[in-house]
């Protein structure tokens, strides 16, 4: 934080909750290289700050993003892309994230717009949001994830139909197949709506929340058997926290909990 970035614009618009704006209005937010460095600086400003508990990633109103950078790509070879891991600034931008993330998407998410979009752990969009992943029309395929997650979001049918044809998912269609948490009316409900429900996520235990991101996230990797049991070993790893003690010690005594963090 305190940082200031030539396509990001970062900000903490209340307690707990830190908030990136993607910023590249000449190109739609397309997500080149530099841009994707940055983002990578300023979520691991966040992980970093101890006062955050939840991170908002955003866009304009006109597009959360416009994929990765075709202009970018155009002339990459095949040794380029393989020597240089091309897109590898992309795989650690939420690995090392460990606090939660919700992406509030209005207008385009694209190609890689839309695959930004899916790394969030919480996702919202409003009416004028619309998915695709569009490589198809490009002579390419999803690189960052695209394939994997929108297939498990919406199931394989679905995630074929859009990855073969390159047709867009409106916003009110990423609701009702479950793409999203929540579809709102406008980009302005929908940023606002994020920023107070990453509030709220902000105001419980750190500790508590990192384990639930945590064994949420397992159910990704793990079959149901090593998934429950792996939830167990931290369950009863939080009765060693101060704050199990101070939850449920204040549901007992009708009081307010003041989280310690520890
Ligand atoms: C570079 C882009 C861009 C992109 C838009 N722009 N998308 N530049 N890469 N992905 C630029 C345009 O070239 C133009 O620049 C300016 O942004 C405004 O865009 P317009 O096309 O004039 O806007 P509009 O007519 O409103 O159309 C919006 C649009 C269209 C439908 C979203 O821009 C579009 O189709 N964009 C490409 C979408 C796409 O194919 N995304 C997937 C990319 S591949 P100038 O200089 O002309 O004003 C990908 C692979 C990911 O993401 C792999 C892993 C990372």
């Amino acid at each position: 934080e305190g940082k200031s970035y030539e396509h990001l614009l970062v900000s903490s618009p209340k307690p707990g909750v830190g908030l990136v704006q993607l910023n590249r209005p000449k190109a739609l937010n397309a997500l080149s290289t530099p841009l994707i460095l940055e983002l990578n600086s300023a979520l691991r400003g966040f992980q970093a700050d101890s006062s955050i508990g939840a991170i908002v990633l955003t866009g304009s109103n006109k597009a959360f993003a416009a994929g990765a950078d075709i202009k970018e790509m155009k002339d990459l070879t095949f040794s380029a892309a393989y020597g240089s891991d091309f897109i590898e600034s992309w795989s650690h931008l939420v690995t090392f994230l460990k606090k939660p993330l919700i992406t509030a998407v209005n207008g385009y998410a694209l190609g890689g717009g839309c695959e930004l979009a899916m790394m969030g752990d919480i996702m919202y969009c409003s009416t004028s949001a619309v998915f695709g992943q569009p490589e198809i029309k490009l002579g390419v395929i999803p690189g960052a994830g695209g394939s994997q997650r929108l297939t498990k979001a919406i199931g394989k049918s679905r995630a074929m139909e859009a990855i073969l044809t390159g047709d867009n998912i409106s916003g009110k269609q990423a609701g009702e197949w479950g793409l999203v948490a929540k579809v709102f009316e406008t980009p302005e409900e929908c940023t606002e709506g994020a920023i107070a429900q990453a509030a709220k996520i902000a105001s419980f235990s750190q500790i508590a929340v990192k384990a639930a991101k945590e064994v949420v996230n397992k159910s990704q990797d793990l079959g149901i058997r090593e998934g429950v049991e792996f939830e167990r070993r931290v369950f009863h790893g939080l009765f060693g926290s101060k704050d199990q003690k101070i939850g449920m010690g204040a549901f007992a005594a009708k009081q307010k909990p003041e989280w310690s963090n520890e």
